[in-house]
């Protein structure tokens, strides 16, 4: 099988092939891939995530330290000290599990005081933490929204929101597009108990700031509710770190604030912040809360620090934004079309699924990780490598990808 001619979801659609026969035939897909040099997914890290991750080459065998440019781990706090002692003193005190989900014995002190901080964090009464910031999002939107309610969905939102919303009615709007919106609220007005509409704070593929205040006003003048999910802009954007209600200034607005503890505050996990009355709904009705042990200890106390360290040091996320501006400049000034990317997020847009693959694996053999992001993760067309910055990135680290870029874009005439 010639892998060039195909993507991955073809192999959902093969209509004649059960699961055991599209398996077989999605394996011919991936050794194609293999032996195309094309297999830039599951690479294998020795050292975990940092601004130079040593990495097993699937092809050599060899170590390879990479600038890795794909982290979401954005001021690095997987490593830092202060969350590894936390997460290292909870593990002796508590164990290495919870033991139990949270409403039938899960629940710890530590859980607790976690969620205190995550509401603190995000300007709400209340929070509900979850093990996954995948099962956090599709856990509540399935136990919030049936038949007679209506989600209202920026078209680019995460997967774990449309997966949510498989139980209610859906409307899209253009994304970022404030007129596409109030045309979407007109079509629903009266017609559904329940309108929420739903939109990423910082879009993960692109990078761009959803416009929450005017979503905020939409909603109002229209009776609906809004939920923002915070995977990208927690611990990135805001003044002091809070996410995209601290970068309008609209703190304490949005009816829910969702999140993952997977990002830039360097553990695992998931959130919800709301009013109480909603997080205790969610106690009894979403699923993913209520029938799946409770986080671990070592995370719970690890987050706890991370919270604290965005708080106490503000300097590592000033650190992220010179790297962010410094690489910005000069991916423009070298010609590269970013999109609208505003955060540590850059995709670089290069439109063709082939040639993505193709700069992906000369930049892997440069030693620089990046991601190859193709269709159907993104819409045809518009197959782009995306990377990601780190706090800990130095100006050597940002050089080295920089030469690497100029040279492989010249080469494929990206730019
Ligand atoms: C926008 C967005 N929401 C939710 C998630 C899911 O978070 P988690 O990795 O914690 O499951 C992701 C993760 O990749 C994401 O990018």
């Amino acid at each position: 099988m010639d892998s060039r001619n195909f993507s991955l979801a073809d192999f959902m659609l093969i209509e004649d092939a059960d699961i055991m026969g599209r398996a077989r035939l999605f394996k011919e897909f991936s050794n194609d891939v293999f032996e195309r040099r094309h297999a830039q997914y599951r690479r294998v890290s020795i050292d975990g995530s940092g601004p130079i991750m040593r990495v097993q080459d699937k092809y050599t065998g060899s170590i390879k330290e990479m600038v890795y440019l794909a982290s979401n781990d954005y001021l690095n706090l997987t490593k830092h000290p202060r969350t590894i002692a936390a997460g290292k003193a909870a593990l002796e005190k508590y164990g290495s599990g919870a033991g139990s989900v949270p409403l039938l014995g899960g629940t710890l002190d530590l859980h607790i005081e976690l969620e205190e901080k995550v509401a603190k964090f995000k300007g709400c009464e209340s929070a509900i933490i979850y093990t996954s910031g995948f099962g956090s999002n599709c856990g509540t939107l399935l136990s919030m929204l049936q038949e007679n309610d209506i989600a209202i969905l920026d078209m680019l939102v995460h997967a774990s929101i449309l997966d949510g919303c498989k139980n209610t009615n859906t409307k899209f709007f253009r994304h970022n597009d404030m007129k596409s919106l109030e045309h979407a609220l007109t079509k629903v007005k009266d017609k559904y108990r329940t309108k929420l509409i739903i939109v990423d704070g910082v879009y993960s593929m692109d990078g761009d700031i959803a416009h929450l205040d005017k979503i905020v006003e939409l909603a109002k003048a229209y009776g609906a509710y809004v939920m923002v999910d915070e995977a990208h802009a927690s611990g990135v954007i805001g003044k002091t770190g809070r996410g995209t209600p601290q970068h309008f200034n609209i703190e304490g607005k949005v009816d829910i604030v969702a999140g993952t503890f997977s990002k830039a505050l360097g553990s695992v996990g998931g959130f919800i912040a709301a009013k109480s009355e909603l997080i205790e709904l969610l106690h009894f009705y979403s699923r993913p809360y209520m029938f799946s042990t409770a986080m671990t200890p070592q995370s719970a106390g690890s987050l706890i620090a991370s919270m604290e360290v965005i708080e106490d040091e503000p300097q590592l996320r000033e650190k992220l934004w010179s790297n962010i501006t410094y690489f910005k400049k000069n991916l423009l000034n070298l010609g590269f079309n970013l999109g609208d990317a505003e955060t540590a997020i850059f995709p670089i847009i290069i439109g063709d699924d082939l040639k993505v693959k193709e700069v992906c694996r000369r930049l892997h053999d440069m030693d620089i990780y990046v991601n190859p992001v193709l269709y159907p993760a993104v819409p045809k067309k518009l197959a782009r490598i995306r990377m990601s910055i780190m706090a800990t990135h130095t100006k050597e680290h940002l050089d080295q990808a920089l030469n690497a870029l100029e040279v492989v874009g010249k080469e494929y005439n990206i730019i």
